[in-house]
């Protein structure tokens, strides 16, 4: 193996102790901890197991869970009016719609009607355009998690040539921008894209957010360059990713394994989204007093 492995799981673990710290200083000042409202509809058990975790984490670094579930048969508008009494909650910071709904529900609909100051997922049209624009905001975790690995082993962003493949509103676009944003020259490919290996081999870092195990193979893969598989499939002997690990950490310069590589960043960048929302809405409100209290 000539790659180095990127430690997902070590640089998660920092990071939760980082935002575990910060949420102390954040109780100290304000006399409140931080509050993550999950909403789960439905009984999926891929999804109930994600929100337990993401609930678990918020305990571990002291950021307060609210665990909120609707039967599968909910209507669109129980799960409004759930959305609009979280938004107004004073001691919620970030809300979370658990996706995939049961049919029946639109999250093209429901996801909009997040406050955009409380979306942690940073899955909003606001958020999306405050993105695109470089205007502060929360952004999507996963991408955020993607750089912050990145970061950690120092890959060279400026002027490097990126490739990420796949274009979904969860990944693809949203790491495409920051990418952008860090001076990357950034290509995105797709289902259509043609010629999609020789492409990809060109790319200094390489991202895989596609759902198909294994497509990136050893020769899709430039020597040397970073590769960073976001991919997750549930197969027969655990969790794929969307890279070939053992054929391309000989040839990459770094890759993330799965489990164990973006997975536990995602998480962890979740509970740093709820303290940055916990931060901004409780500046909001000191800036209001301030001027003497907008309603
Ligand atoms: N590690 C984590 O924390 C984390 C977080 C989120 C998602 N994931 C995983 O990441 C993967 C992607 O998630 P997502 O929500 O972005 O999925 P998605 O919405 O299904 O998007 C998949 C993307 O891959 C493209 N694609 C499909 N087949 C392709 C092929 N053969 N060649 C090139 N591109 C192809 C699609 O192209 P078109 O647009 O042309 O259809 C689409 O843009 C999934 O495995 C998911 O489980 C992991």
């Amino acid at each position: 193996v000539a790659a180095t492995i990127i430690d997902g799981a070590a640089q998660a673990a920092r990071a939760r102790a980082e935002v575990a710290a910060e949420v102390a200083e954040f109780l100290d000042m304000t006399g409140r901890p931080p509050g993550l409202a999950t909403v789960l509809v439905g009984d999926d058990p891929g999804s109930a197991v994600y929100v337990a975790g993401k609930q678990r984490d918020c305990r571990e670094v002291g950021i307060d869970p609210y665990d909120h579930r609707l039967p599968a048969d909910a209507t669109q508008e129980q799960v409004a009016s759930l959305l609009a009494r979280l938004n107004g909650e004073e001691t919620i910071d970030g809300i979370l719609l658990q996706l995939p709904l049961p049919a029946g529900l639109d999250s093209g609909v429901l996801t909009p009607m997040i406050d955009p100051d409380k979306d942690v997922d940073g899955l909003t049209p606001v958020s999306a355009g405050r993105l695109a624009q470089g205007l502060p905001g929360l952004r999507p975790c996963t991408p955020v998690g993607v750089i912050e690995l990145l970061d950690a082993y120092e890959v060279e962003l400026t002027g490097a040539s990126a490739v990420v493949i796949g274009r979904s509103n969860l990944v693809g676009k949203p790491l495409a921008a920051l990418l952008l944003e860090r001076n990357a020259t950034v290509t995105m490919a797709h289902s259509r894209t043609r010629e999609l290996a020789a492409l990809a081999a060109r790319a200094d870092v390489l991202v895989a957010a596609v759902g198909r195990p294994r497509l990136v193979g050893r020769e899709w893969v430039k020597p040397g360059a970073a590769v960073i598989d976001v991919g997750i499939t549930r197969g027969e002997d655990g969790l794929v990713g969307d890279v070939d690990f053992e054929a391309v950490a000989e040839v990459a310069g770094a890759v993330t394994p799965v489990p164990g590589g973006v997975g536990p960043m995602t998480r962890a960048c979740l509970l740093r989204n709820t303290l940055r929302a916990a931060r901004a809405r409780s500046e909001i409100r000191i800036s209001d007093g301030a001027s003497g209290g907008r309603a």
